[in-house]
């Protein structure tokens, strides 16, 4: 089967693995282990950020960000339902309420031009979320957010490698959010990290992961254990000198890919522009002229030929049985997308005849 995603491990992450086992630190109280610290540090490099701190998961990274961005009970927080569930489930962790912003067709990610007639004097944050690696519009929600006094806590979790006129993603935002689980561009198995050149929310963060503490067994805020152990950070260190090596792959695939399915009538294919660079976390087409059913049947299909094509994402949030009670009206473009999307593999592990096979059965197929 050609996996959607797949972890690339070598040697060198069970080398390193090795070494923090048998250095017998595997954690710290205060979560700033050697590695850890270490991981930090070349992290903040590669996203060109002042502050980073690593967090056990892309979920504990959003809801120590929204925490640290102070979203508290009564407040709004807009975001996309187009996107993992982890992206409103923290907001309802801090007791706030998830505001639903419909999705541009074109992008998948937040429409800018919608979120304006939601905010009122209890939005306290907006989500953009890089949809499949595809930077959101992040200037013009830069703006918006200065007029209104509202923090920018970007979910940057599918977006290692994305660029925005020229920046890392996360660059317009106050705080951006990263996942390592093991689909991501670069994995540590889980795993997350928080990003921000803002050191009071930098410093928040490093408590909040670990129970609101800043010496032992003394805590000045409520917080978690969100703490990284040191094997996940020795594997994130590694991870992150081959992503560069990873990303050039996931774009030459992405290249071909694109170059083999160009012209097909109804076949709607990813891109990028001068501004926006993505990440090619997921490849995702839209058919845009099939059911649900369709769509579907063709996934289907696609695996019985073991090529396991998925679909990102089949339930939108608003829609789910949780979260309906938070949204009483319709996201008619998100609604729609999630009707006719499908994401094809691209990992670094698809070889150049694997993405022929994958183009030519998905081309036999719709
Ligand atoms: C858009 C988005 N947000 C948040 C998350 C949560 O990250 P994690 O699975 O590391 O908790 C993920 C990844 O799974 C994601 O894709």
């Amino acid at each position: 089967m050609i996996r959607i995603n797949a972890p690339q491990i070598g040697k060198e992450e069970i080398e390193a693995v090795t070494k923090v086992l048998e250095s017998g630190i595997l954690t710290t109280g205060l979560g700033k282990g050697p590695y850890v610290t270490k991981f930090e540090k070349s992290f903040a490099d590669f996203v060109q950020a002042k502050y980073s701190i690593a967090v056990n998961s892309g979920t504990a990274a959003l809801h120590a960000a929204l925490m640290a961005v102070g979203v508290k009970n009564g407040d709004e927080v807009l975001l996309p339902s187009f996107t993992f569930t982890a992206t409103a489930e923290t907001v309802i962790l801090c007791s706030a309420r998830p505001v639903f912003v419909d999705i541009d067709p074109e992008t998948y990610c937040m429409d800018v031009s919608q979120i304006e007639k939601y905010v009122n004097e209890r939005t306290k944050a907006i989500i953009p979320v890089d949809l499949y690696g595809f930077p959101a519009d992040l200037q013009p929600l830069r703006e918006i957010a200065d007029k209104h006094g509202i923090a920018i806590v970007e979910d940057a979790a599918q977006a290692h490698g994305a660029l925005y006129k020229g920046k890392p993603v996360g660059f317009y935002a106050d705080v951006a959010c990263w996942s390592f689980y093991a689909s991501k561009n670069m994995t540590t198995g889980e795993g997350g990290m928080v990003t921000t050149n803002n050191e009071e929310i930098a410093d928040k963060v490093q408590s909040i992961r670990t129970h609101g503490e800043k010496e032992k067994y003394m805590s000045v805020r409520l917080g978690h254990n969100y703490r990284m152990p040191e094997i996940e950070a020795a594997i994130g260190l590694v991870q992150l000198k081959k992503l560069p090596k990873f990303l050039e792959k996931r774009r030459k695939n992405a290249k071909i890919l694109t170059e083999k399915l160009e012209g097909i009538k109804g076949l709607k294919l990813p891109f990028e522009t001068e501004e926006k660079k993505h990440s090619w976390y997921l490849y995702t087409v839209r058919l845009e002229n099939v059911t649900r059913n369709k769509r579907d049947q063709i996934v289907r299909e696609l695996k019985e030929n073991n090529i396991e094509a998925a679909v990102y994402y089949h339930t939108p949030i608003h829609t789910m049985p949780f979260y309906r009670k938070f949204c009483n009206y319709k996201l008619p473009e998100t609604e729609k997308a999630s009707e006719q999307v499908l994401s094809l593999p691209i990992h670094p592990g698809v070889s150049l005849d694997q993405i022929s096979y994958i183009a030519e059965k998905f081309i036999s197929l719709i």
